[in-house]
């Protein structure tokens, strides 16, 4: 036995801890200790020799800690997970879980979670290399009109951002009118020539700033204010306040999106109507009738922006047209490049596991063993097996894949319109422990062993070329804007450790699962970009 200490060093007012150590069947209340600095809520635990999964219930709500170890389960959630350092099965339980995690913890393991898991509020540092010395922190504010997608790009910056490793947070000004005030609010309270609501919305904008700033004071790196912002006094609010900030310069960036098309107008306002939180208890006709008077007031008082002096982005039409000016840095271009090839064009993209390499750092031999004499994954993936549905030649399909010879035949196979093959998409270069498997590299490297379960997001394999999975979410950057660019399905066929990274993207997953996420063999996994999130898909390759 041994008495583990867990600690929540983030915000909450009651915090409990639960475990697969208890069957997640006991909620644990830790104890809360006030410094002058921080509070902290803390608990200690006896535990048996082993590995386990937990979580913590703050306020109400299932949370995980971002800089304790995390795995991905199968059913899509995220656990902490701990290794009892006295356990003697723990070096062979846990190179059974590598690199798919989840499998440390069975089906009757499974807590009875949310299906969503709210964000720890403290902000920690993402992936140590992602933010380049003297680029500084920086927040991007979005300008326009209501319904022209300013939330839609703001998540997306953000999504992009995180996966990077920046920390990213997105205050949006409506959600906090929605807190204080409550939901509805006749349109009369947008009106420009109403004194009182020009008021209030100028305070929420404060409060949504005051976080903003917090959230980069305490290791966050974009902020980005999701509001209207419509008008140069408001920006100028804006500049004057951010000017304030006692610690250090934060870098702005102002994002315009125009649109006029009316299409994209009204299914914007179609979906506020009947899914936004400003209307959740009122008929949906009258919704919409309030919205587009709300439209009207803003239209009445709507600046676009001409403050040349400002760092600005405009994007009009969903990248029909930009404007870019004064941007400048590594951040504010990544920022740019990203937005230019955005589109809302709906299309399905597909991934596929390349299987001959599979094994390298997987313990799943048998799996391997049993593909390879079926088959070879070339005639696998050109049979009459794949579902027509999910990959219709006819929908212009382009196949994505590395250089490698396997990996270009397995792609010639496919019916497609196009066939690319990529640099990007190689394995994670695993240096000069290339071909190692598991059990190898656990013998030969105990030490890299032992700090690749420390850190796998971070732990780069040694000699000429070792990567980490930081290192290939990096090389990847152009693959994800070229998928973004896309009008068309796209099938990309890679190893696994490739789609890892891929799918988290699409996925929205915290980089810290990344080397847990479980890509399935013998599966097309379809992922199509949705609105308000994604649609993703599995089907599975059978076998003759
Ligand atoms: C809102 O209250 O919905 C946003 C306020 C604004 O950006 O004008």
């Amino acid at each position: 036995m041994r008495l583990v200490t867990f600690s929540w060093a983030y915000e909450g007012e009651e915090v409990f801890l639960c475990g697969s150590w208890s069957d997640w069947k006991n909620l644990l209340l830790l104890r809360k200790v006030s410094g002058r600095e921080e509070t902290i809520f803390s608990a200690v635990v006896s535990l048996e020799p082993g590995i386990y999964l937990y979580k913590y219930f703050v306020d109400g709500e299932w949370k995980i800690d971002k800089n304790a170890l995390a795995v991905f389960q199968q059913n899509g959630e995220i656990c902490n997970c701990l290794c009892n350092p006295d356990s003697l099965v723990q070096e062979d339980a846990l190179l059974q879980t590598l690199p798919t995690r989840e499998k440390v913890c069975s089906s009757s393991d499974k807590p009875e979670l949310p299906a969503r898991l709210g964000n720890p509020i403290s902000p920690r540092p993402g992936h140590r290399n992602a933010f380049a010395a003297g680029e500084g922190r920086m927040a991007v504010i979005m300008v326009g009109l209501p319904a022209r997608g300013k939330s839609f790009i703001s998540a997306k910056v953000a999504r992009y951002l995180k996966w990077l490793g920046y920390e990213t947070n997105v205050f949006n000004v409506g959600a906090y009118r929605r807190k204080r005030l409550g939901s509805y609010h006749q349109h009369d309270f947008f009106r420009s020539d109403n004194p009182e609501g020009v008021k209030i919305r100028l305070e929420l904008c404060r409060h949504a700033l005051d976080d903003l700033l917090s959230f980069l004071s305490s290791g966050g790196h974009v902020g980005i204010l999701d509001a209207t912002n419509h008008t140069r006094p408001r920006r100028r609010f804006i500049v004057d306040y951010l000017k304030g900030y006692k610690e250090g310069h934060v870098k702005l960036m102002f994002v315009e999106v125009i649109c006029d098309m009316a299409s994209i107008i009204d299914r914007n306002i179609q979906l506020k109507a009947h899914n936004s939180a400003d209307y959740t208890e009122v008929d949906p006709k009258f919704a919409e009738e309030d919205f587009r008077e709300r439209l009207k007031h803003y239209e009445k008082s709507y600046e676009t922006i001409t403050e040349k002096q400002l760092s600005f982005f405009k994007l009009f039409n969903v990248g029909e047209r930009t404007v870019t000016n004064r941007i400048q840095g590594i951040l504010p271009t990544r920022i740019v490049y990203y937005l230019m090839n955005l589109h809302i064009v709906p299309r399905p993209l597909y991934f596929s596991l390349q299987e001959n390499t599979y094994s390298k750092t997987s313990p799943d031999v048998e799996n391997k063993t049993s593909l390879s004499s079926k088959g070879s994954m070339a005639e696998f993936m050109s049979s009459s097996q794949l579902p027509r549905a999910a990959l219709d030649p006819a929908e212009h399909l382009s196949v994505w894949c590395s250089p490698e010879a396997d990996a270009v035949e397995i792609a010639q196979k496919i019916p497609h319109v196009e066939l690319v093959s990529w640099k990007a998409l190689e394995e994670i270069d695993m240096g000069e422990c290339a071909g190692m498997s598991a059990e190898e590299f656990k013998a030969c490297r105990p030490r890299d062993f032992k700090q690749m379960q420390m850190d796998p997001l971070h732990y780069r394999f040694p000699g000429i070329g070792g990567e980490s999975y930081s290192d290939l979410i990096a090389r990847l950057e152009p693959v994800i804007i070229e998928l973004e660019r896309q009008r068309s399905p796209v099938l990309v066929i890679a190893h696994k450790s490739v789609l890892q990274c891929l799918l988290a993207y699409f996925m929205n997953m915290e980089p810290v699962t990344i080397p847990s996420v479980n890509i399935p063999l013998h599966q097309i996994i379809k992922v199509e970009p949705a609105n308000d999130g994604l649609n993703l898909e599995h089907f599975p390759l059978k076998f003759c």
